[in-house]
């Protein structure tokens, strides 16, 4: 029997579990660490999944008309995604980037034939900033509205969509069930639009109300806006989710998602993504460092000996090459 793919988005999702079993000694832990490898998407990251949710719920409500074009903004992953479905559904997608997305990203856009602009260069973007007394979230999402009005785009918005934590209860959470026959103790994730969290996590929570839903958020030292010193590390793709103007719009009202948040300070998350490359041929990007950090202190507590811990990686080390995670 024949198994050909009529094109690449068919591909997106069913990424494997695996456990970590040389981390584990490494680090004398008695728990199980194991880890969604978000990399297997075709655009090796996890937000290939709601850029195909955000697109076909547009196109069924007929947001979206063949040919037409697609706005976001992100730090890279959600663009680079949103640039391939476009691509492969013939869109043209045009990207608002934070600054800090890495060069391999914006290589990444053009190769699939998007454009991109910066934020931080627009100085609409501090008229709206003062405008909402600060809040940088509504401040993203009028520009996106602008935008789509200056370039008769459809903006996919992953910030406010709710294809986005749709397309993580329907996929992302059932295939960490299924895939583990809902063995979970603990499961391992941070927030960046919030889609992840409440998708995947309310999902597990709905299957086992016991499964533990801890989130990271970047350390005092890691914050970007807040801490803005240029060469203050900061951990791309993933926001506080504890303080304002940070919280995002799709987590507002929502209560408490997580049962524990833990802090973790970049170099912390960095040293953990090595830690994965050197012992287990795993190479990832630095959110993906921060939930193995995550991951990590959990196992250490003496009371989640034989507990199962399941983290979910977010992309690819490979976009981080010339970042300070794997510099040379
Ligand atoms: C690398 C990376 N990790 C984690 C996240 C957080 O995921 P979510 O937006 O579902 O909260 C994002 C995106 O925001 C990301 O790009």
């Amino acid at each position: 029997m024949s198994r050909i793919f009529s094109n690449i988005t068919e591909l997106i999702g069913k990424t494997p579990l695996v456990r970590l079993n040389r981390l584990e000694k490494e680090y004398g832990l008695n728990a199980e660490i194991v880890v969604k490898l978000e990399f297997f998407n075709p655009t090796q990251n996890v937000k290939e999944r709601i850029a195909l949710s955000m697109v076909e719920g547009a196109e069924e409500r007929g947001d979206l008309k063949p040919g037409g074009t697609i706005i976001d903004l992100s730090s890279g992953n959600t663009s680079i995604s949103l640039a391939a479905v476009a691509a492969a559904k013939g869109y043209k997608f045009h990207a608002y980037l934070q600054d800090s997305a890495s060069n391999e990203n914006k290589q990444i856009l053009k190769a699939f034939g998007a454009d991109y602009e910066t934020i931080f260069t627009n100085p609409r973007l501090f008229e709206l900033v003062a405008e909402y007394g600060g809040d940088a979230m509504k401040a993203f999402g009028k520009l996106l509205e602008e935008g789509s009005v200056a370039l008769n785009a459809f903006a996919t918005n992953q910030m406010e969509s709710l294809d986005n934590p749709k397309a993580h209860y329907r996929t992302t959470g059932p295939e960490i069930w299924e895939d583990t026959d809902g063995k979970i103790d603990f499961f391992v994730t941070g927030a960046g639009t919030g889609g992840t969290i409440l998708g995947a996590g309310g999902y597990l929570k709905e299957k086992n109300p016991e499964i533990q839903i801890v989130a990271y958020q970047p350390g005092v030292n890691s914050r970007p806006f807040e801490n803005q010193a240029p060469e203050q590390p900061e951990l791309l793709g993933v926001h506080p989710i504890s303080g304002v103007p940070f919280i995002a719009p799709l987590l507002r009202d929502k209560g408490k998602l997580w049962d524990e948040l833990i802090d973790v300070e970049a170099p912390d998350a960095y040293d953990a993504a090595r830690a994965a490359a050197k012992h287990e041929g795993i190479l990832v990007g630095e959110s993906s460092g921060a939930a193995l950090y995550t991951a990590i202190q959990l196992a250490k507590r003496p009371e989640n000996a034989g507990k199962r811990i399941v983290a979910l990686l977010a992309d690819s080390g490979v976009h981080y090459l010339s970042t300070p995670l794997f510099e040379l």
